[in-house]
């Protein structure tokens, strides 16, 4: 999935310019910045929330722009957006089956199967109604969405936030898993140490610019090039 030249506004101020990004299927990309980089406005620009001013969104080849979210979506484009975005007043088990409503009952049961093995604790909870569950475990809720909708591109905006430590160490693994089935993933991360560490290639944002596109080693050994676009 790639970005080209991307420009977006929001309430008729431009918040992206120029933007130029490309998420490859099986690879963690980190997308590094500043808050009010741009980093939310350009996720939800390529799931189809917000409108592009000009530039390009592709997806295998194809334009994306102007399509509705939810043609987004179905194309295979998993935005798990800012913040807890589950359905508050449903069950988390009914959480769970909306991700996975274009799934045969045969597939939706294997792919329940797989998301809590991965989250036991959300297994025990199954009944639970999801705005009582913690932060930690909401998000659980979000991530395992992702996995029983098996996305082609997932989009993971500040998945950790507000999440303790703990929890964040189990996030990464999960990550790396939905890479290695060939899900290409776009990791916003306030942690960049954490992000830098399991990414294959590394974007920093700086006023709605990309200021930096390359390996994320290079930032790891050039500490200054992300001390700058934090500052700025
Ligand atoms: N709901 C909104 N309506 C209008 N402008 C917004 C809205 N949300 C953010 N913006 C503006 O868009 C610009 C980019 O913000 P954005 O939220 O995309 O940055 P971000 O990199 O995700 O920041 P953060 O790290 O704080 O999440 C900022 O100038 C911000 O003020
Ligand atoms: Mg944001």
């Amino acid at each position: 999935m790639s970005v080209h030249g991307l420009n977006v506004a929001r309430n008729a101020k431009a918040v992206l310019h120029d933007v130029d990004l490309t998420i490859l299927p099986g690879r963690i990309t980190a997308l590094l910045g500043a808050n009010g980089a741009g980093k939310s406005s350009l996720v939800l620009a390529m799931a189809g929330v917000l409108p592009a001013t000009s530039g390009t969104i592709a997806l295998d080849g194809q334009s994306i722009v102007g399509l509705r979210p939810e043609a987004i979506r179905a194309s295979g484009v998993a935005a798990v957006p800012e913040g807890h975005q589950v359905l508050n007043d449903l069950s988390v088990e009914d959480n769970l089956k909306v991700a996975g409503s274009h799934l045969s009952r045969a597939q939706l049961r294997s792919a329940l199967d797989v998301a809590l093995g991965t989250f036991p604790e959300l297994r025990e909870r199954l009944q639970a109604r999801s705005g009582n569950l913690s932060g930690g475990q909401q998000q659980m809720v979000a991530l395992a969405q992702a996995v029983i909708a098996r996305p082609r591109y997932l989009l993971a905006d500040e998945l950790s936030f507000g999440l303790a430590p703990v929890v964040v160490a189990r996030l990464v693994p999960v990550l790396q898993n939905l890479a290695s089935q060939g899900i290409g993933v776009l990791l916003i991360e306030q942690f960049t140490h954490l992000a830098l560490k399991i990414a294959h290639s590394a974007y920093v944002m700086e006023r709605g610019r990309i200021c930096f596109a390359g390996e994320p080693q290079e930032l790891i050994s050039n500490p200054e090039i992300l001390h700058s676009a934090y500052l700025a």
